[in-house]
């Protein structure tokens, strides 16, 4: 079976998993846990050493000629969005077990690493960067996301930096009245007031350039339709390209007490962007609206690069329309294995 053949059936076999439409594989869930099983299985037949950590990511090692020096990964993320792509963490994670397997025994040891419950929070990178041993660098290949490499007519594109990210829950309270006797000037409707706030968050994030801010929850209490809402909680994920912008979204949504926070982040795409160059390929330079494991590894200080792969359809994902050719995917295959062997020393 070619290299491909084997890489589509592995992507098959993580997307089966779930059950439903799309990919199902939530953060925390048996489903992300049986796809971590089997990425594990996988490096184990590949000969690879495998070490599953207390958070339960999952790194399968390539020793080097000199295991002494930092080690170089690739690697991405098998939870899902509901209903995600069949692109979106798990190419990550078959394409660099591939590229490690190609790259062969370096100088420096190779890994390949599944970080856990990504979608949520980046939680096992987080875990990682606190209490685990980190490589010196790593290399991760992810689907765009976007329809900026469809549009420039490249096959990949190397990413330069990573937005900030703040994810926070925000509370409504009103009180719970009758719908049919209460007046309307007697209400007290937490929904209304939400209402308002989605559209303010909608308004600010507009007005600031390449801001971006997404009320994706929202849930009613009691939830009923005959009750005048008593309780609402939305979550508000809000992003920009720099820190001032970011600050300026925080400021003005109110975001300060948010749960979850990931500056914007600069990463190291030289040597990435030779072995694309060195292919005489477009050299496609992004940004990634995206969060990212690779952001919160270059956050603590790795050297840490991404190569995009182009999103057909318009760029669509966390969506089952998420799509990636396989000339394209193989082509990242291949500019990944160099990169790594570059990185490790052949
Ligand atoms: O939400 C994100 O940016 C990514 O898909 N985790
Ligand atoms: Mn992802
Ligand atoms: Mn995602």
């Amino acid at each position: 079976m070619t290299a491909l053949a084997t890489l589509n059936r592995r992507l098959d076999d993580v997307f089966h998993i779930g059950k439903g439409v799309g990919a199902n594989r939530v953060g925390g869930t048996p489903e992300e846990d049986a796809a971590c099983e089997l990425a594990a299985a996988w490096m184990q037949e590949a000969g690879l050493e495998v070490e599953i950590d207390d958070r339960g990511n999952v790194i399968g090692r390539l020793r080097g000629r000199r295991p002494d020096l930092p080690e170089v990964w690739t690697g991405s993320h098998l939870d899902s969005v509901p209903e995600g792509g069949r692109f979106d963490g798990a190419l990550g994670v078959v394409a660099g077990l591939d590229a490690v397997c190609a790259a062969g025994r370096c100088e420096r040891t190779l890994g390949v690493v599944v970080f856990r419950d990504e979608e949520t929070g980046c939680h096992g990178s987080r875990w990682r960067v606190r209490h685990g041993s980190l490589p010196g660098s790593y290399v991760e290949l992810h689907v765009e996301q976007g329809p900026r490499l469809e549009r420039a007519g490249a096959p990949v594109g190397v990413v330069t930096s990573i937005a900030g990210i703040v994810r926070c829950t925000r509370e409504f309270e009103g009180r719970a009245d009758h719908a049919g006797t209460t007046p309307m000037d007697a209400r007290t409707d937490a929904l209304a007031a939400a209402a308002e706030y989605v559209l303010r968050v909608r308004d600010v994030a507009v007005r600031i350039e390449a801001a971006v801010a997404t009320v994706g929850q929202l849930e009613v209490e009691p939830g009923a339709a005959n009750v005048v809402p008593a309780r609402v909680q939305v979550t508000v994920d809000a992003r920009a390209p720099d820190q001032e912008r970011l600050h300026r979204l925080v400021s003005e949504l109110g975001l300060q007490d948010a749960h979850y926070e990931i500056p914007p982040v600069r990463l190291s795409p030289d040597v990435l962007r030779k072995e694309v160059e060195r292919r005489g390929l477009p050299v496609v330079e992004l940004t990634s609206g995206a969060g990212h494991d690779a952001g919160v590894l270059a956050a603590a200080g790795v050297e840490s690069s991404m190569l995009f792969v182009r999103s057909l359809n318009g760029g669509a994902s966390h969506s089952p329309e998420e799509h990636s050719s396989d000339a394209d995917i193989e082509l990242a295959v291949d500019v990944l294995t160099s990169t790594l062997q570059r990185l490790a020393g052949p």
